[in-house]
């Protein structure tokens, strides 16, 4: 099936036409900074143009940085608050005009990651993580996903992601050494919780592994994730043809 993914983030929204059979690009990713916060309509306007950019006329798919229940946004940590209590779905659809499903991110890269990435053949119970502008979350096991919030477990008093999000790295100019072992004590803590068998580490960020691996020590496998920035694109088209398929 070809999809349009689209994965909205902190600092950027991008898309591309996804062969869902290959989890290929089918053509370069269209991407549109948003350096300043934008509103639900303004998200939803930039979607639009992406769809319109690639003059789809196909299903869509769009990964959200939020809690997502049916088609609403419950939460939107580091996006615009007005998303909150939003239809994501009949938001998004109404501009771009084609049926839209929707997805929490790291639930999309997560998909992707395991269908056609580094945990394609693994089916144990594999923890992905995203560490971009905030963390993003979810579990795998034998084919279910369980999309959750880790990044907003309580850590040194506050929300993890505000420890340990590759953002806070470049933010506070910490060395990867610093990071490295801030990552390591809230990876020992969710270990203990939740006791994965294999670790997927996603985001830009995880281009890097090689600077702050050494520094995290998991008791399990640890290793990055394949599709680096396209995993949230594929992903959501992913998240689409599954619910298609129901
Ligand atoms: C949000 C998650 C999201 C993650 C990564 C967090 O702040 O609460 O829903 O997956 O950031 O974007």
């Amino acid at each position: 099936m070809k999809v349009l993914g689209i994965d909205i983030g902190g600092s950027a929204i991008k898309g591309a036409p996804v062969d869902t059979g290959t989890g290929r690009l089918l053509a370069d990713r269209f991407k549109i900074e948003t350096p300043l916060l934008l509103s639900p309509t303004e998200m939803a306007d930039a979607a639009g143009m992406i769809a319109a950019h690639f003059r789809w006329r196909g299903p869509v798919g769009i990964g959200f940085p939020g809690v997502i229940h049916g088609s609403t946004i419950l939460t939107s940590a580091n996006l615009d608050k007005k998303f909150i209590g939003c239809d994501g779905i009949k938001l998004f659809s109404k501009v771009i005009g084609r049926p839209v499903a929707l997805t929490n991110d790291a639930a999309a890269a997560g998909l992707a990651e395991m269908r056609f990435g580094v945990g394609r053949n693994f089916g144990g119970k594999a923890l992905l993580l995203t560490l971009g502008t905030g963390v993003g979350s979810v579990l795998f096991f034998r084919g279910a996903l369980f999309p959750c919030e880790l990044g907003h477990l309580p850590m040194d008093g506050r929300d993890a992601e505000k420890r340990v999000a590759a953002s806070v790295k470049n933010r506070k100019n910490l060395s990867w050494k610093e990071w490295g072992h801030r990552l390591g004590c809230y990876i020992d803590i969710l270990e203990k919780i939740l006791w994965p068998e294999l670790i997927v580490i996603g985001g830009g960020v995880s281009a890097k592994h090689a600077k702050f691996f050494k520094y995290v020590k998991p008791r399990v496998k640890m290793v990055p994730a394949e599709f680096l920035n396209e995993a949230g694109i594929v992903g959501a088209a992913l998240w689409a043809e599954r619910e298609r398929r129901g």
